[in-house]
């Protein structure tokens, strides 16, 4: 590819598959690589172009599959390698590209690795040690999962780091072996045909060469989540991460000049807009932009985040946008039904790569999980925190448990309340559902390029309305609110190319428009 070509990632729409909880093909209840397989064809009719999976390799699953014991190979819950291969073969085959999760931050504790770091063996630098007694831990470091992010080791007499649960020790990404080890992961799984990485915890794998005690956070207050009564400022978002994502970028580079085929890096980053900046100049090509998933559902925030993270952007960088993810409640229970449309229409028309959770296509919302259903390790802990209810299973059809297992297996998790209305092929048969939404606006992103290469500009902030233009061709406009609102729009017309109230297609538009509560629109504009 010409270096002056646009790379595939900017014109397209990442689709996060939860391999646990997609589709099961071997009947034990839970979701694997031959399901997905077996499931591409619907990615490609939907219309996203590549396809993330969060993580495959082998695990013990103390946090499904973050903890990994071996990098180069396939969980047997999930399949094989060589099932691996008929994927990644299959999804290119139909024009999908595959996206891997990257876990570059720590492994599980039973790593090969740290069993022998363990034991004083060779490994022993890979990880990070402190020496001191089993009454006090090194520093004030707090664990994202609760508690200390020490833990005392009998076996090695020493302290270990772990910045998530104490079975998932972080890595010294200090100690040049492990650069060249975690290469060589990421080289193998690339030649292998992925086509990128989401590369996770980015913002932890380095931490402060002298172990100082993070600092209070001023603005915490009693009841709030207690990881965050600090300041993460000495472990995370070092400088040092740049060389993490060096190794990545290299290691993408290199497979980029054997096959020609360009990797995607994104990055896994819960960090203030300011900060995400860097880490393009560090050579992630989307650090992942997640202001949507806590700023307010209301028209002035959304359009000032906007408006905020646009200016921030260093020249040449990308744009991303996610509404959904694993570790956080679904979009359709964040903004409640009536908005979950609109969030469609925002999310697949801002500029940038947008990111899809899966289910999130059917207006999925979060399901209800009893405690003694409870899977997840942050919720078993703090069921504030659950995260099971942002992962049940993919419901595809009215057959038991929706089509995500055979009659006889028990699904992992349950499926969420409504699934047996609430499915794939009831809502490709509905032209109004919100699936067919989605794959219309997808079709529509493909058609006029105007959505992926046209510049945002706001035109309307109006009580609960947002409008925008994308280039000098689409007007989108957005009703946040519950209530009907009405915009101005001087000097604008347009026809409505595409809206949630399905019937509105092919009206026009002059000076201003009223949309109902929750309703949204995009159109072509007159001149154009
Ligand atoms: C990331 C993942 C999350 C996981 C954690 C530890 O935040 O998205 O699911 O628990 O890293 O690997
Ligand atoms: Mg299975």
């Amino acid at each position: 590819m010409a270096p002056d070509a646009t790379p595939w990632w900017r014109d397209a729409t990442v689709y996060q598959v939860y391999p646990r909880s997609f589709q099961d093909s071997d009947g034990d209840g839970v979701g694997d690589l031959e399901g997905i397989r077996r499931r591409l064809p619907y990615l490609a009719w939907l219309g996203v172009d590549a396809v993330w999976l969060s993580p495959i390799y082998t695990s013990p699953m103390a946090d499904f599959g973050y903890d990994i014991s071996d990098h180069c190979d396939v969980d047997p819950l999930f399949g094989t390698l060589a099932d691996f291969d008929r994927l990644v073969a299959e999804a290119h085959s139909l024009g999908l590209k595959l996206l891997l999760d990257y876990v570059p931050n720590h492994t599980s504790d039973r790593h090969p690795w740290f069993e022998d770091a363990r034991a004083g063996g060779a490994h022993r630098d890979w990880y990070l040690w402190r020496d001191g007694t089993a009454e006090r831990p090194p520093n004030n470091w707090l664990s994202s999962f609760g508690g200390p992010a020490w833990t005392w080791d009998e076996q090695a007499g020493a302290w270990y780091y772990h910045a998530y649960l104490a079975e998932q020790p972080d890595l010294n990404w200090r100690n040049p072996e492990v650069r060249s080890a975690m290469a060589g992961v990421a080289r193998f799984w690339l030649e292998r045909g992925a086509d990128g990485f989401r590369i996770d915890a980015l913002r932890q794998a380095m931490k402060d060469d002298q172990w100082r005690d993070n600092p209070p956070n001023p603005d915490w207050r009693q009841g709030d989540d207690p990881y965050h009564a600090l300041l993460q400022e000495f472990s995370a978002d070092r400088p040092e991460v740049a060389e993490v994502v060096a190794v990545l970028r290299d290691a993408a580079e290199a497979a980029h000049a054997a096959d020609g085929r360009e990797r995607l890096l994104i990055g896994e980053l819960y960090l203030p807009v300011e900060r995400l900046m860097a880490y393009y100049g560090y050579g992630i090509d989307l650090p992942f932009n997640f202001h949507l998933l806590q700023t307010p559902w209301r028209a002035a925030d959304v359009g000032a985040l906007v408006e905020t993270y646009e200016a921030a952007l260093p020249d040449g960088a990308w744009p991303n946008w996610v509404l959904s993810n694993h570790d956080r409640p679904r979009v359709a229970t964040r903004v409640g039904p009536g908005q979950a449309r609109a969030a469609a229409v925002l999310l697949l028309t801002l500029r940038g790569t947008p990111t899809l959770y899966y289910g999130d296509e059917l207006g999925m919302p979060d399901a209800d999980i009893a405690p003694e259903q409870v899977q997840d390790p942050w919720g078993l802990r703090d069921p504030a925190h659950g995260r099971d209810r942002a992962r049940t299973p993919m419901p595809w059809d009215d057959s038991p448990h929706a089509g995500f297992c055979d009659a006889g297996a028990r699904p992992w998790l349950p499926l969420s309340d409504d699934a047996a209305t609430r499915h794939v092929a009831r809502q490709r048969e509905d032209p109004d559902s919100i699936l067919m939404l989605h794959r219309d606006l997808l079709a529509l992103r493909r058609a006029e390029p105007a959505l992926t290469a046209g510049a945002y500009r706001t035109v309307a902030l109006e009580g609960d309305v947002l409008a925008y233009l994308r280039g000098e061709r689409v007007l989108v406009a957005l009703n946040l609110g519950e209530a009907p609102g009405e915009v101005r729009l001087p000097g604008l017309s347009a026809t409505v190319a595409l809206g949630t109230a399905r019937g509105r297609a092919g009206q026009r538009i002059a000076g201003g428009a009223v949309l109902g509560g929750g309703e949204a629109l995009v159109a072509r504009l007159d001149h154009s």
